[in-house]
């Protein structure tokens, strides 16, 4: 069994999208011949219909190769309706849905793998706070029901699927940004590795990394196609592919000049056997 997911995050589609970018993953897509194209959040910059209607098109253009799982990010919520009100929260994510469906958390399952999402973006909500005051509406947190929710699909999965969780923030810390994107980062670590996930799909940092969670868990975090790139270094997006035994992740590199993703980097993770762990998942706390 071979299942490739091509992971493209925060194409910001707006004034700081970058079209050429854009077409250029377009044009790629097909020859990397994925099973599923996942799309992490942050398709636009500031909720604007232009902007999702951009992002539309290009899910579409995307949908010719594979179907594509999308996410929204914390530039695709309208926090400004409901700053600081526990309830009533949905017209926050109103236009999103109005582009990309009702389903804020989304679930696709394969033979071989099943795919879910946790919602990490809350606009300006008391879980996503920090003492930061510019962390406001951009930080996210992982509420306990929305793992709760993917560790009962991944529970319930054939042993053999592969389980990949897809969240907007990401999990781990940037390198040069030196943040983490959720808030109460640790129990959100702790709450993914018991969810029983092979795979996190991240994005938001916009620098892509390839790393793994407490042992176990692969983390791919993926650049942005916008020119906002951390630390103004090259746009990037990952391919994930796993077969039996491993978890590749490969990182395609904007290059400039020639108007073209190239594969620069390729991480390699044994898979680890279901079989081979010491814990199953039972639930998340
Ligand atoms: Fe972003
Ligand atoms: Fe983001």
């Amino acid at each position: 069994m071979t299942f490739r997911i091509v992971h493209v995050s925060d194409p910001h589609f707006g004034g700081l999208a970058d079209p050429a970018q854009v077409a250029a993953v377009e044009e790629l897509v097909p020859d990397l011949d994925p099973r599923v194209i996942v799309l992490s959040g942050d398709l636009s910059q500031r909720s604007r219909h232009g902007e999702f209607q951009a992002a539309q098109a290009f899910v579409r253009e995307l949908e010719r190769t594979a179907p594509v799982f999308v996410i929204p990010g914390n530039h695709d919520v309208q926090w400004w309706w409901r700053p600081f009100v526990p309830f009533g929260r949905m017209v926050t994510y109103r236009k999103y849905m109005r582009y990309f469906g009702p389903v804020l958390s989304p679930t696709l399952t394969f033979p071989e793998a099943i795919i879910t999402s946790a919602l990490s973006p809350h606009g300006v909500a008391w879980g996503s706070l920090t003492y930061r005051l510019r962390d406001i509406a951009v930080k996210g947190h992982l509420p306990r029901k929305q793992i709760q929710r993917a560790a009962q699909l991944f529970q319930e999965a054939d042993p053999e699927q592969l389980r990949v969780l897809v969240v907007h923030h990401n999990v781990l810390r940037g390198e040069l940004s030196r943040r983490m994107g959720l808030a109460r980062w640790r129990q959100a670590q702790r709450r993914i590795l018991k969810s029983g996930a092979d795979v996190v799909l991240c994005g938001h940092d916009h620098q892509e990394s390839a790393e793994v969670l407490g042992g176990r868990v692969v983390v791919s975090t993926a650049g942005t196609l916008s020119q906002r790139s951390r630390g103004g270094r090259p746009s990037v997006f990952n391919r994930v592919t796993v077969d039996e035994d491993s978890i590749q992740v490969e990182l395609y590199r904007w290059e400039a000049d020639r108007r073209l993703f190239k594969r620069t980097d390729v991480y390699a993770f044994p898979r680890p056997r279901r079989t081979d762990e010491a814990e199953v998942p039972t639930g998340v706390s």
